[in-house]
C-alpha cells in the first residue's frame, strides 16, 4: 500500500504549489492522478519505462494496452514521432488543446512500455488548465490512462479517483468534475483516410470539415470476432462497466415503461433520461436530456458508478441516438453492457 496524498487544486495561481508537488513526484517517476477535461488521468512520466510499468500494476491494466502521450505544447510533439502527416497538422490547429488523441509513427524516444509493444503512438493535448500546468512543470511528457481500476468505468471526478486509486498512487489531484465526461475522440493518421479507433466529443462530421473523409473502425459500434486483431487494443477490453449487469434497450418510451414494470429480477433499476424517472415503477437514475447528448456524456460513468453504490443489480438503459457525440456515449454504453442490446 502506498501512502496516497490527496492535492487540492481549487484555483491555479492560489494552489500552484500543489501542482508544482505533483509535477515533483511525477519528474521523479512518481505516479499522480491529474484532472483532463475528458476524464482523470492517471499519469507517470511517458520517457521512463520503469514508471510506465508501475501505471499497469496501479490500474490492473494488460500490458498490450497502449497509452496515450499527453504534451502541453506542439513542439514537445516532434521529438515523440516520426512524422506529422499534413492531415494530422490541421487537425492539431483546429482541434487541439482539447478532447482529440491522433496516432502517429512513433520515435526512438518513445519506450514500447508506453505504447504496449506496438511502432505507433498517441498523443493528446488537453485543454483543462490544472493538465497543462502540471505537464509544463514537469518538463516531461505525460503518459495517461484513465485513472479508473481496469474494466470499471473512467473517473470524472477527484471522489472517483479516490475510491479506486487511494493506496496505488503517490498523489491524487484533486480539481472539480470533468467538463467532458467521456475519453478523447482517438484517431489513427498512420492511415489514408485517417480512422477513428474510439469516438469522442471531437466529431466525425466535425474532423470531416477539415480533412475530407474520415473512416470508423468497425470495432466501435460492433464486438471484434474471436481472434481478430484490434487497431486499438483497449476496443478488444470488456470496459467501463459496474459490478451490476447492464442491458441497452432501444425503442420508444412508452414500451420501454412497461418493459421495466414487468421485470421481476431483483435489484432491478432504469436508467433513463431527464424527465423519465417519475414516470416509472421502478427506481432509476437519470443520465441527461435525451436530446443533449453532451450532456449524457457528461453524466454517463458517474451515473454508471452510483449503480453500484445503490447496489443495483440488472440496468437498463435507454438507448441513446447515434449522432455526433451520441455515438461516443453508445460506444462506452455497449461496452459496459458488454454489447448486449435488445429492440423493443
Ligand atoms: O481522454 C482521454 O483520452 C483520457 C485522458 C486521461 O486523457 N485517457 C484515456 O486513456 O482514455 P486510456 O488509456 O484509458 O485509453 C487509450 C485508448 C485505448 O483504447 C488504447 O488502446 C488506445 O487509446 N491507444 C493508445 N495508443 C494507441 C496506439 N498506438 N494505437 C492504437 N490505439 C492506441
Ligand atoms: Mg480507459
Amino acid at each position: 500500500m502506498i501512502d496516497t496524498r490527496i492535492l487540492p487544486v481549487r484555483d491555479i495561481d492560489r494552489d500552484f504549489e500543489n501542482i508544482r508537488e505533483a509535477a515533483r513526484i511525477l519528474r521523479e517517476g512518481g505516479l499522480v492522478a491529474i484532472p483532463t477535461e475528458t476524464v482523470y488521468g492517471l499519469a507517470a512520466d511517458a520517457l521512463n519505462p520503469e514508471s510506465v510499468k508501475q501505471i499497469f500494476v496501479a490500474k490492473g491494466r494488460p500490458q498490450d494496452n497502449p497509452l496515450i502521450v499527453h504534451i502541453s505544447q506542439v513542439c514537445e510533439l516532434l521529438p515523440l514521432v516520426e512524422r506529422v502527416p499534413e492531415k494530422a497538422q490541421l487537425l492539431m490547429e483546429h482541434f487541439w488543446p482539447g478532447p482529440l488523441t491522433m496516432i502517429f509513427p512513433k520515435s526512438g524516444k518513445v519506450p514500447l512500455t508506453t505504447t504496449g509493444g506496438l511502432d505507433t503512438v498517441a498523443v493528446r493535448m488537453p485543454s483543462h488548465p490544472v493538465a497543462q500546468a502540471i505537464i509544463r512543470e514537469a518538463g516531461v511528457p505525460l503518459a495517461a490512462p484513465s485513472a479508473n481500476l481496469s474494466g470499471s468505468p473512467s473517473t470524472t471526478s477527484a471522489q472517483h479517483c479516490i475510491d479506486d486509486l487511494t493506496g496505488r498512487v503517490d498523489a491524487i489531484v484533486a480539481s472539480g468534475d470533468c467538463e467532458v465526461g467521456l475519453e478523447s475522440t482517438v484517431i489513427s493518421m498512420v492511415c489514408d483516410p485517417p480512422r477513428i479507433l474510439r469516438p469522442g466529443a471531437v466529431t466525425k462530421e466535425q474532423m470531416e470539415a477539415v480533412i475530407g473523409p474520415v473512416e470508423l473502425d468497425r470495432a466501435v459500434t460492433a464486438q471484434l470476432e474471436e481472434g481478430a486483431v484490434a487497431a486499438s487494443p483497449g476496443m478488444k477490453y470488456k470496459h467501463y462497466s459496474p459490478k451490476a449487469k447492464v442491458v441497452i434497450v432501444e425503442g420508444e418510451f412508452e414500451p420501454f415503461a412497461q418493459f421495466l414494470d414487468s421485470r421481476t429480477e431483483e435489484g432491478v433499476y432504469g436508467l433513463v433520461f431527464q424527465g423519465e424517472g417519475e414516470k416509472l415503477s421502478k427506481p432509476c437514475l437519470e443520465f441527461g436530456d435525451s436530446h443533449d447528448p453532451a450532456q449524457q456524456a457528461h453524466w454517463l460513468f458517474a451515473a454508471l458508478r452510483q449503480m453500484d453504490e445503490l447496489g443495483a443489480r440488472v440496468v437498463y438503459v435507454r438507448c441513446p441516438s447515434k449522432a455526433g457525440v451520441g455515438l461516443a456515449v453508445y460506444n462506452r454504453l455497449l461496452r459496459a453492457a458488454a454489447f448486449e442490446v435488445m429492440k423493443l
